[in-house]
């Protein structure tokens, strides 16, 4: 059953002159035989089965798979709540469980289409970056309602391409569960009981837990460096603190410091920003000073 203290999604609650059959069979997968519908009718309104199988290969993280992840077909999704609405964004709290089995939290970031954004941040970062389809970009680039579609389904296709790439190469970032359409699903940072990871913004730390985190952020972009890439929107709302630990949330528009003609200007911006903040705190006794960051950071991407 879903937590009380979360308030579910409304919109999800089915509309009284809809056909009985769609109503039971709006949140489930398609190929479910008929005489099945009973079995399947036991779960909760809101939930929906796992969205697991209905993305392809590319379309999940990369293997192998965390022990904690639920993959079990049989596995249905509870809404718990939303997490928080973002400027771009609505990120949500679910529950994947097996029904009388083991059960994971994630996060499933919802992008919204442009015309619902209040941010706009799609014309510098996307520099650089092929659209395969040129019908695609055109229809983007008008901002028909479907290219305003296409751009939230590419945000989200974005995001979830660089976080597989940064979280192979060791970068504390949440495991990227799978993507589908505008939907990015997340390991959930925080509490076995819901409660998300605090922001770096929301937090106050001094002296050695101050320095152990710019150790921890230095090696992060250090490490997405070396990997030709700047976060691109670096600062302390985009960072989660659990358990000590430093997680780099937020990345659709990680920046490929190369194919990006811009790439230098966000790489330095991400570490001036970085320094910035620590730095006001009182930073002493860390391995790198704040100043050198973006000089370690061009060298690690072979930039001048
Ligand atoms: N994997 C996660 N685990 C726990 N909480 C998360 C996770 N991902 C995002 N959040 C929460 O959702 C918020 C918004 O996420 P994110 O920054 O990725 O989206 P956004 O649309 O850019 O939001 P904003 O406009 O606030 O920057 C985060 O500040 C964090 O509180
Ligand atoms: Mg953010």
């Amino acid at each position: 059953m879903p937590d009380p203290a979360f308030r579910r999604r409304p919109g999800r609650r089915c509309d009284d002159d809809e056909p009985a059959f769609a109503k039971r069979s709006r949140h489930r997968r398609s190929l479910i035989p008929l005489d099945a519908l009973d079995a399947v009718d036991g779960l909760p309104e809101g939930d929906r089965w796992s969205t697991w199988d209905q993305s392809a290969a590319g379309e999940r993280g990369p293997g192998p798979y965390p022990h904690w992840l639920v993959t079990e077909l049989a596995a249905a999704d509870t809404e718990l709540g939303i997490l928080k609405t973002g400027k771009e964004a609505d990120v949500y709290l679910l529950r994947r469980g097996v029904p009388g089995g083991r059960s994971c939290l994630l996060a499933a970031k919802r992008y919204r289409d442009s015309g619902h954004r209040m941010f706009h941040r799609d014309s510098g970062y996307l520099e650089g970056r092929r659209v395969r389809a040129s019908r695609d970009s055109r229809a983007m680039a008008r901002r028909t309602e479907a290219g305003r579609a296409m751009i939230a389904v590419q945000w989200a296709g974005a995001e979830f391409a660089a976080l597989s790439r940064l979280y192979q190469a060791g970068v504390p970032v949440p495991y990227p569960v799978q993507v589908l359409g505008t939907e990015v699903i997340l390991e959930f940072i925080g509490e076995p009981d819901g409660t998300a990871a605090p922001r770096l913004a929301d937090l106050r730390p001094a002296g050695r837990d101050l320095a152990a985190l710019w150790d921890q952020l230095v090696a992060a972009m250090v490490t997405l460096a070396r990997h030709g890439l700047a976060h691109g929107d670096m600062s302390a709302y985009n960072l989660l603190v659990h358990d000590g630990r430093l997680v780099l949330i937020d990345l659709p528009q990680a920046v490929d410091v190369i194919a990006n003609p811009r790439g230098p200007e966000y790489l330095d911006r991400d570490a001036a920003n970085a320094a910035a903040w620590f730095s006001a705190r009182g930073l002493h006794g860390a391995g790198a000073a704040p100043a050198d960051l973006p000089g370690l950071l061009r060298a690690e991407a072979r930039l001048g």
